[in-house]
């Protein structure tokens, strides 16, 4: 028997009202793109994007770009922070506590060669040993909940991922979200979900899964399947910043809404960054909007030609005069 995708769950011994969360993107999942998704509601929590370990101490949340937050948001807010080093991730963890943040995901999935350089990200699915520690001395350094974020590994080897998962639950996680793909694998064949049940009958916390549930049909087959606790929403979140609310409390979304936020992540973005960084912003976003329509490619390429907000503006309203269709699913090419 499947929970509704509201029904309340704990993690760390605090309340999560809701199974589904919003996964951390780079330069994706910044204060404007959550404050949107929030004004839909539906989810359980949001996480950030990732921020450095080394750097959070210092950041000052006026101008940083990436450790920046609406108070409202905290209660149901993550920040995932990456790093290599212990101390420096408990450190940071002690900050995210003191800012009064539900909790701190620890990055062990992102495979980008800036991060695994540092031993960072995926680099710690390599070294199980020192991945526990750096768990266990942000457990001991803070009272919020603690969450990996991690992938199947560098082999495409279920067990190792079942022996991570002991090792981080065991050294404190109070929950684990799993993307069952191999780090080097930046998305290109299809996440292996059967390691998601395989993680969560060995895990003694909850386990949210995450990785290519782009309908709530795949988040429900996600569920039953696997017997995950929970499900991470990544790309599909970005295309449709309400199916929150759409798959958990059977909002309805009207014909303009598509319109609607296309406009409305220019607003926030706009309130929320100075106006390079906002266009900056919206360039990245708008690939994975566009993916919802069948020319979404076009659309993609106007909005990322503008020159400033303004001209932003005008390309959206230009491609909705054209009353465009949407396609069945997400345009694959655009969904990278
Ligand atoms: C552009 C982009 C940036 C990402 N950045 C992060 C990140 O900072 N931290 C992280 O743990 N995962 C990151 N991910 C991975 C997502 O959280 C998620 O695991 C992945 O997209 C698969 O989920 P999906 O199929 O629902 O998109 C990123 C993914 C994308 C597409």
């Amino acid at each position: 028997m499947i929970a509704g995708l509201d029904k309340d769950l704990q993690i760390g011994g605090r309340r999560v009202c809701g199974r589904l969360f919003l996964a951390p993107m780079a330069g994706l999942t910044h204060v404007a793109f959550r404050q949107m998704v929030a004004g839909y509601g539906g989810y359980g929590l949001l996480f950030s994007e990732m921020c450095s370990a080394k750097a959070l101490p210092f950041e000052n949340r006026a101008v940083s770009p990436v450790f920046r937050w609406a108070d409202a948001e905290l209660p149901d807010l993550v920040c995932q922070i990456f790093g290599a080093d212990a101390s420096v991730m408990a450190r940071a963890a002690k900050r995210i506590q003191a800012e009064g943040f539900f909790g701190v995901d620890i990055n062990m999935g992102c495979s980008v060669a800036p991060i695994c350089k540092q031993g960072a990200g995926a680099a710690l699915l390599k070294d199980p040993v020192r991945a526990a520690e750096i768990v266990a001395a942000v457990r001991e350094a803070v009272s919020i909940p603690v969450f990996v974020k991690f992938r199947t590994g560098w082999t495409d080897c279920p067990e190792s991922a079942v022996d991570l998962a002991g090792r981080l639950v065991r050294a404190g996680a109070d929950a684990l979200v799993f993307h069952p793909r191999v780090a080097p694998d930046r998305r290109t064949r299809p996440p292996k979900w059967d390691y998601i049940r395989d993680v969560k009958e060995a895990a003694c916390v909850p386990v949210f899964g995450n990785g290519e549930v782009f309908s709530r049909q795949d988040c429900m087959r996600m569920l039953q399947t696997t017997g995950c606790d929970g499900v991470a929403i990544g790309r599909m979140a970005l295309a449709k910043p309400w199916l929150f609310a759409q798959w958990a409390l059977g909002f309805e979304p009207s014909g303009d809404i598509y319109h609607e936020c296309a406009h409305t992540m220019l607003d926030l973005l706009e309130k929320h960054f100075e106006p390079v960084n906002a266009l900056r912003r919206y360039r990245k976003w708008i690939v994975y909007f566009a993916a919802n329509f069948v020319y979404g490619h076009r659309f993609s390429a106007q909005v990322r030609k503008a020159a400033d907000i303004a001209a932003a503006r005008r390309a959206v309203d230009a491609f909705f005069a054209s009353d465009p269709s949407l396609g069945s699913g997400p345009n694959r090419n655009l969904f990278q």
